[in-house]
């Protein structure tokens, strides 16, 4: 079951993946079977370079209308000598509402720390996106217990930029990175608690409204473990990696989020 006050999520991260053959025909089934709900948003982040052509996509579609758009990096500057880089006013102009931002494969494998993280938050928001902030523990984090201090570390990185209105306004997403692309699911009870000690948080800041903000999970979310994920109220959606590259399980993902509502 949801809450009432916040609308579902599922975000699709195609990472590095697709080519303009494999993403049109991908999109193709997902229009033969999508079904959607005004009390669920569905984003599909496909690689910067297929933005532009998934835009078109979805506008010709009719049955993919209500998806939308978002990109899965973005730069903390609005233009300039950057080169490779894309600002969040250029995403704005292809048409994304929303971007990914501190991704762990980001975190590590480009080596984003929390101040860069914070700075493309703040710079999305200012644009207009709607950034997506993935938080998480590595599985040493867990097995030290320190959870719960990772996850504040990391929300508390984008007060130093912005403030606790701009974080509210975006979606957290907790992302344990021992779950990502590994099979490993967390288990529901282990969300739960992440999720109480993100909201609290957010109380505890004095943030009128707390109960708003979106806080999805991610980490191996499938066909199969979806239903039961999204059973809990504490889970307000997915975003999903490897699953959402398969029409079949991205589909019964989207549908077990929009039986919550
Ligand atoms: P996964 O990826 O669903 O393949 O585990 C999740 C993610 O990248 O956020």
């Amino acid at each position: 079951m949801t809450s009432d006050l916040r609308k579902s999520c599922i975000v699709a991260n195609w990472k590095m993946q697709g080519s303009f053959k494999t993403i049109a025909q991908l999109l193709t089934d997902i229009a033969k079977g999508l079904t959607t709900s005004a009390n669920t948003e569905i984003v599909i982040c496909p690689p910067a370079v297929y933005l532009q052509k998934v835009q078109t996509i979805l506008s010709k579609n009719p049955a993919l209308k209500p998806i939308r758009l978002g990109a899965q990096n973005v730069y903390c500057e609005s233009k300039g000598a950057f080169t490779g880089e894309v600002s969040a006013e250029m995403l704005m102009d292809l048409g994304c509402q929303y971007v990914i931002i501190g991704h762990s494969e980001r975190r590590t494998l480009f080596f984003e720390d929390d101040t860069l993280i914070a700075r493309k938050f703040v710079a999305s928001y200012h644009a207009g996106l709607i950034p997506i902030i993935c938080i998480g523990e590595t599985e040493a984090e867990r097995t030290q217990g320190k959870t719960v201090e990772v996850i504040y570390r990391q929300l508390e990185a984008i007060l130093q930029h912005g403030s606790i209105e701009m974080l509210a306004a975006g979606i957290i997403a907790y992302e344990p990175v021992w779950a990502i692309g590994t099979g490993l699911t967390a288990s529901i009870e282990q969300i739960e608690v992440v999720h109480t000690a993100i909201r609290s948080w957010l109380t505890n800041k004095n943030l009128l409204d707390a109960h708003k903000t979106r806080i999805v999970y991610g980490g191996s979310v499938n066909g199969q473990n979806a239903e039961r994920l999204m059973a809990s109220d504490t889970i307000d959606g997915a975003l999903v990696g490897g699953a959402s590259l398969i029409a079949n399980d991205f589909l019964t993902i989207c549908s077990s989020v929009i039986a919550r509502v």
